[in-house]
C-alpha cells in the first residue's frame, strides 16, 4: 500500500484537490494500484489550526510517503504576517526539508487552447517547453537575510548564493530532461551583474561537457522574458536559479493559455516528489467553485509517471484532459477578457475528466 499525502492548503487548494484526488483514486484503481490518502494542514490552513504553516509531523509523514500532492498556499487573512510565519514558509520550508531541489515546470499548448493564449495562435501553436527550476537554494533562502535599521533608514536585504554543486545537480537533471525530449537546454542567468550567476555559467558549461548530445546556450533573463513571448517555440528546457524560474514559469503558463493549466513536480533524488498546480492560492475566486482543477489534474500525471512509475495512467489524465477540452468545456479563466463563451465550474470540469478516464 502506497501513501499519498494530500495537502490541499488555501485559497482554491482544497477545491482543486477535491478533483485531483478522484482522479488519482480512479486512475489508480484501474491499474490496480492501492493507495492510501492522508490529508494534511499547510499553509494559512495550519497557522489558524496550529498556530505554524507546517508542522514536524507533516515533514516527517510525507518523508514516509511515496508522493505528496499539494493545493496551494497563502491569502490576504494572512498577509500581514511577517515572512518567516506565514503560509508561504511551509512551502518553502517543505521544499527545503524533503530535499526538493529540483522543479519541473512543463509548458505545453493543449491545441484546443490555442486561442485561449493571449498571445496570437500562431505564435502560440506548437509552444512546448519545460523550466527546470532550482528550488531550495538561492535568493530564497540565501544568508544573511532580514530587515534593519540603520542611520535612521529602513534597510531589507537578501542574499542570492549558490555553490557549485547546487547548480551542477540541477543542471544534470534539465539535461537528463533535454535527452528525452528534443536536445536543447536554454541556461537563464543574468551573468552581465551577478557574480552568483557568473558562477552559475561555468558550472553549467563544464556539466555540458557529460553531455555532448545535448545542445546548449545562454540566455540573460531580461531578453529570455521577452523572447518568451516573441518566439516561445525556440525553447526546449530552461535551466536557472530559483528566482528567475519562479518568474519566468508564471510567464511560460500564461502564453500557453492560462496559468490555470500548469502543473509542476517538485524532485528530490529517488523518485519522491511533492506535486502542485503553479497557479497559487487565487483567493479572490476561492470557494466559489470558479477555479479550473486541470493544473492540478495535470500534477497528478506527472505524479504518476514520476513517483508511482505509472506512464500509461499519466497518459490516460492527459488524453482525458485534452478531449474534454475540445469537446469545449472551459473555466473562466480559459476564457479571454471579451470573449462570449459559457464557463463551467471547478467541480464540473473534474467530472467531465472523470467520464473521459471511464471510457479510456
Ligand atoms: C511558486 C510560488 C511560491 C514560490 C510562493 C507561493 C512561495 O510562487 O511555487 O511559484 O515563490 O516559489
Ligand atoms: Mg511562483
Amino acid at each position: 500500500m502506497d501513501r499519498i499525502v494530500l495537502l490541499p492548503g488555501d485559497g482554491i487548494g482544497p477545491e482543486v484537490m477535491v478533483q485531483a484526488r478522484a482522479v488519482l483514486d480512479a486512475v489508480a484503481r484501474r491499474h490496480g494500484m492501492e493507495l492510501e490518502f492522508v490529508e494534511e494542514l499547510i499553509g494559512g490552513a495550519s497557522i489558524d489550526q496550529h498556530g505554524e504553516p507546517l508542522r514536524d509531523e507533516v515533514v516527517d509523514l510525507c518523508r514516509g510517503s511515496r508522493a505528496v500532492l499539494l493545493g496551494a498556499v497563502g491569502g490576504p487573512k494572512w498577509d500581514d504576517m511577517p515572512v518567516d510565519v506565514r503560509p508561504e514558509k511551509g512551502l518553502l520550508r517543505i521544499r527545503k526539508d524533503l530535499g526538493l531541489f529540483a522543479n519541473l515546470r512543463p509548458a505545453t499548448v493543449i491545441p484546443a487552447l490555442a486561442d485561449a493564449s493571449a498571445l496570437r495562435p500562431e505564435v502560440v501553436e506548437g509552444i512546448d517547453l519545460l523550466v527546470v527550476r532550482e528550488l531550495t537554494g538561492g535568493i530564497y533562502f540565501g544568508e544573511p537575510r532580514g530587515r534593519a535599521t540603520e542611520g535612521g533608514l529602513r534597510k531589507g536585504f537578501n542574499t542570492m548564493v549558490y555553490d557549485e554543486e547546487e547548480v551542477a545537480r540541477i543542471t544534470r537533471v534539465a539535461f537528463e530532461q533535454a535527452r528525452l525530449r528534443r536536445g536543447h537546454v536554454t541556461h537563464v542567468h543574468k551573468a552581465n551583474v551577478l557574480d552568483v550567476s557568473q558562477l552559475w555559467m561555468e558550472v553549467v558549461d563544464e556539466v555540458a561537457t557529460e553531455y555532448p548530445d545535448v545542445e546548449l546556450a545562454h540566455q540573460l533573463v531580461d531578453s529570455c522574458a521577452m523572447l518568451l513571448v516573441r518566439d516561445p517555440r525556440r525553447f526546449d528546457v530552461l535551466v536557472t536559479g530559483n528566482l528567475f524560474g519562479d518568474i519566468l514559469s508564471d510567464e511560460a503558463a500564461e502564453i500557453t493559455g492560462s496559468l490555470g493549466m500548469l502543473p509542476s513536480a517538485s524532485l528530490a533524488t529517488g523518485g519522491f516528489g511533492l506535486y502542485e498546480p503553479v497557479h497559487g492560492s487565487a483567493p479572490d475566486i476561492a470557494g466559489q467553485d470558479l477555479a479550473n482543477p486541470l493544473a492540478a489534474i495535470l500534477s497528478v500525471a506527472m505524479l504518476l509517471e514520476t513517483s508511482l512509475d505509472c506512464p500509461k495512467g499519466a497518459e490516460e489524465v492527459r488524453a482525458s484532459v485534452a478531449s474534454t477540452l475540445a469537446a469545449g468545456h472551459r473555466t473562466g479563466d480559459l476564457v479571454l477578457a471579451g470573449e462570449e463563451r459559457e464557463t463551467i465550474g471547478c467541480e464540473a470540469m473534474g467530472r467531465h475528466v472523470l467520464a473521459g478516464l471511464e471510457g479510456a
